[in-house]
């Protein structure tokens, strides 16, 4: 596998969860360990591609010769990718972006109170929608974890984010999704067709992705 499928390109990787606070102790996030953002972005930079890793909170090392920039919370992480955005020829959202944070933080740790606490959360920027709409020349790829209606769930993702690929991820299947070193994916095309891919390693699943990129780059697959 020495030919160097992405060579001259510029891509841009998100990985990992993300951290909304509540107070100076507690915050809100979800089970990513980065592991599959992480090997999309070594298995890119091995093709040759000049990578730009924007990474959530997470304890893996970044991978060797590549860009990477740790955030905290779903805002950070717009902040950085739109900045990186211009510039890139694919875009990879593999992170597990919050959906919802708190609507207030508080700079104090909060005190327990008798009874039960309610809190209240807010939508947080839905970074994929915003590129979807903001694309030119970008090949955009999301990700989906779904508990349920996988399919129905990817395809709409694919045309309301307006995405050229979606990497499907049931997370119920033993072997995928969150913290494993396996991952289950299919590919949601466009042109409506679908891969299903074996479980393996999530650098094997890396690896079938960047040639999927790489017939979306040459046009072989629309
Ligand atoms: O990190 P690992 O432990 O290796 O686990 C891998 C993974 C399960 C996190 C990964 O394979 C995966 O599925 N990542 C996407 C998880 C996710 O947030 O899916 P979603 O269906 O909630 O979001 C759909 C897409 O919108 C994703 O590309 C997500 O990055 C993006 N999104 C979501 C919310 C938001 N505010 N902005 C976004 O851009």
């Amino acid at each position: 596998k020495d030919i160097q499928l992405l060579k001259g390109k510029k891509l841009l990787v998100t990985a990992g969860p993300t951290r909304e606070k509540i107070d100076p102790v507690r915050f809100f996030t979800n089970h990513s360990s980065g592991k599959m953002g992480y090997a999309i972005a070594k298995k890119a930079a091995e093709a040759g591609a000049e990578v730009t890793l924007v990474s959530g909170p997470v304890s893996i090392t970044p991978p060797f010769g590549v860009t990477t920039i740790k955030v905290e919370t779903a805002e950070e992480m717009y902040g950085q990718v739109m900045k990186y955005f211009d510039g890139a020829d694919v875009v990879i959202k593999s992170a597990a972006v919050a959906d919802y944070r708190p609507a207030q933080t508080s700079d104090l740790k909060m005190k327990k109170k008798d009874g039960s606490l309610m809190l209240e959360f807010e939508r947080t920027t839905d970074i994929l929608r915003t590129l979807g709409e903001q694309k030119s020349h970008q090949i955009l790829i999301g990700f989906a974890a779904e508990t349920d209606h996988l399919e129905k769930y990817a395809e709409q993702k694919l045309k309301s984010k307006n995405a050229d690929l979606i990497v499907g991820n049931n997370i119920m299947t033993e072997g995928a999704g969150f913290g494993s070193d396996t991952n289950v994916v299919s590919f949601f095309r466009k042109d409506g067709t679908v891969a299903e891919l074996p479980m393996q390693s999530k650098e094997q699943v890396a690896e079938a992705l960047i040639s999927e990129i790489d017939q979306l780059i040459k046009g072989r697959i629309t």
